[in-house]
């Protein structure tokens, strides 16, 4: 089956996906009968969109040089056609939203995903702020609409902690949540033990794909709190937000610091934990992002770069940890394609 897809946003995990989808195009095929086109490309800059597919080596060199108007033209090729106007086309089949997350209102890719359920289009979501913010509404759209939401890309990037929880521990009730969960943090903290300066080290994420468009977002918790927040919706049920969540971020933490940790043969990490407690009409969920002090013989003392890790603890089978690769664009770019296999293993026939 063949699907034709819109792409909202075309940075590092845009880019990351396109390139997998290119790299991987036969081996998708002869293993799961699943084909794709990218049919259009829209992001703050350029609109790209021809239902007969768009060359994906051609949209990655024109990204490359950080201007898709540089796309050539091609038969049926459009460049005037609006967000709303691609994603409800009826060659459409599925919106993947990249575009930059937004943790105060979720636009506009919230809205964008609200049109395409109500033109019963596939979404998957990369972007985490309509999650963080209206997953509830969402997911009522799409069940509506019968049609697929995927978002596993929103927390730890490709490493599939959403369906590890929601499917691989279906039947154990989660108590509480325990992770790193932002790539940039870990990466600078990483960075500064080995010496390098807090803003070189800032840099560098930022080089990497792995940081907010706006770095305030990880070194000041938000992108973890938005995350732990995800987290407690999904696994938990809660109705927690971001000002919910106790932060701290790490723009307190001093080199000096980070070299006295070690030192003591210790090392600072931004954990990001959820906790159930009991209270008299029930139970509420503790939301918390802070930098922690951890020895060396902390499994989560020892995740190192860009890379993310959780331990869920379980009523049944007790803590499951899960690590890998939490940031950058072919991490995140591969939660695209698994969001969209299992699209289209539960759609594709
Ligand atoms: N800025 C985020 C991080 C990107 O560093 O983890 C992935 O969500």
């Amino acid at each position: 089956m063949t699907y034709n897809l819109v792409m909202i946003g075309f940075g590092a995990v845009g880019q990351g996906f396109a390139a997998l989808l290119q790299n991987k195009a036969a081996e998708l095929a002869d293993r799961y009968g699943f084909q794709a086109k990218i049919i259009g490309v829209y992001t703050r800059r350029a609109s790209l969109f021809c239902p007969d597919g768009l060359a994906i080596p051609a949209l990655l060199a024109a990204a490359q040089q950080n201007d898709l108007t540089a796309y050539a033209d091609h038969a049926n090729l459009r460049r005037d056609l609006n967000a709303h106007y691609q994603i409800t086309h009826p060659a459409t089949s599925a919106v993947i939203e990249a575009s930059l997350t937004n943790y105060v209102d979720a636009e506009p890719a919230l809205g964008h995903i609200r049109t395409a359920f109500s033109h019963s289009k596939h979404v998957v979501t990369v972007n985490k702020g309509p999650i963080a913010l209206a997953y509830g509404e969402l997911a009522a759209n799409a069940r509506r609409s019968k049609c697929f939401f995927g978002y596993e890309g929103v927390v730890m990037g490709g490493t599939p902690c959403i369906r590890l929880a929601e499917a691989g521990l279906a039947g154990a009730r989660i108590e509480a949540v325990r992770g790193i969960v932002n790539g940039t943090t870990n990466f600078i903290l990483g960075k500064m033990e080995a010496g390098m300066a807090y803003a070189e080290a800032l840099a560098e994420a930022q080089r990497l794909g792995y940081a907010e468009a706006d770095p305030t977002a990880d070194v000041e918790g938000f992108d973890a709190a938005g995350k732990i927040v995800i987290l407690a919706t999904l696994l938990f049920g809660a109705k927690l937000t971001v000002a919910d969540v106790d932060r701290t971020g790490i723009t307190q933490i001093s080199m000096s610091d980070v070299q006295n940790a070690l030192a003591a043969g210790q090392r600072w990490k931004l954990i990001a934990s959820l906790q159930r407690e009991k209270t008299e009409n029930g139970e509420r969920v503790l939301a918390k992002v802070s930098p922690e002090r951890l020895p060396l013989s902390d499994p989560l003392a020892g995740i190192g770069g860009g890379g993310n890790a959780i331990t869920y603890l379980t009523d049944t089978i007790g803590g499951v940890t899960l690590t890998g690769a939490g940031a950058g664009g072919k991490a995140t770019g591969f939660a695209v394609l698994a969001d969209l296999l299992a699209m289209h293993a539960r759609y594709g026939n």
